[in-house]
């Protein structure tokens, strides 16, 4: 049975909590994103991702403020979004920070080289893109980073790791 949600009278925002719900129901693939430099080595898990143009190619992420890793990201100025196969859902709780490794420690679970933007770069990925950092956008929780597409390498074959209803979507592994 399809339920509506609706604005009650008088208010001008929909409730947070209805929002999470309705996009729980949205399957959406589950990429590591990854930086190094002069603020050292961050990894995170994310879904918050979203191609921009491909002239010039330029991609965004959204990244919780609130994060201890997000502020290496902003100042290392580079990055790389790996999209995970099925077979790599250990890694993304590794990286979302449901294991006690954090920063470096992260980088001992994976195959990981130095992209061409130092930044590391997952081997078995389906796909990597290497990013530069051109723009931040503060919205809310979260800062926008928008990234120029500047490498892409093409890794594992087989199905995304898909995140839908709070887990991981098996049902096309
Ligand atoms: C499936 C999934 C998707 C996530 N997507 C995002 C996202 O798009 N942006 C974000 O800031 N955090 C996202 N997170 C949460 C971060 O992965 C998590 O806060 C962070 O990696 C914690 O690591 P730390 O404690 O080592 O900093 C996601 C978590 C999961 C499990």
């Amino acid at each position: 049975m399809a339920v509506e949600m609706t604005f009650a009278k008088g208010e001008s925002m929909l409730d947070p909590k209805a929002y999470r719900d309705a996009m729980s129901e949205v399957a959406s693939p589950v990429h590591l994103i990854a930086t190094d430099g002069v603020a050292g080595v961050a990894g995170m898990t994310v879904t918050a991702h979203a191609s921009i143009s491909d002239q010039p190619p330029t991609m965004l992420v959204c990244l919780n403020r609130h994060s201890p890793s997000t502020r290496r990201f902003l100042e290392n100025g580079v990055f790389s979004l790996n999209a995970l196969g099925a077979a790599d859902e250990a890694l993304a709780d590794i990286f979302a920070g449901r294991t006690d490794a954090h920063f470096e420690q992260k980088f001992t679970h994976g195959d990981w080289r130095k992209g061409v933007t130092g930044a590391p770069v997952l081997r078995s990925a389906l796909v990597s893109f290497e990013c530069r950092l051109i723009d931040v956008k503060d919205v809310e929780t979260h800062h926008v980073l928008i990234g120029a597409v500047v490498a892409v390498a093409h890794g594992g074959a087989g199905a995304s790791l898909l995140y839908r209803r709070r887990g991981y979507d098996r049902s096309r592994k």
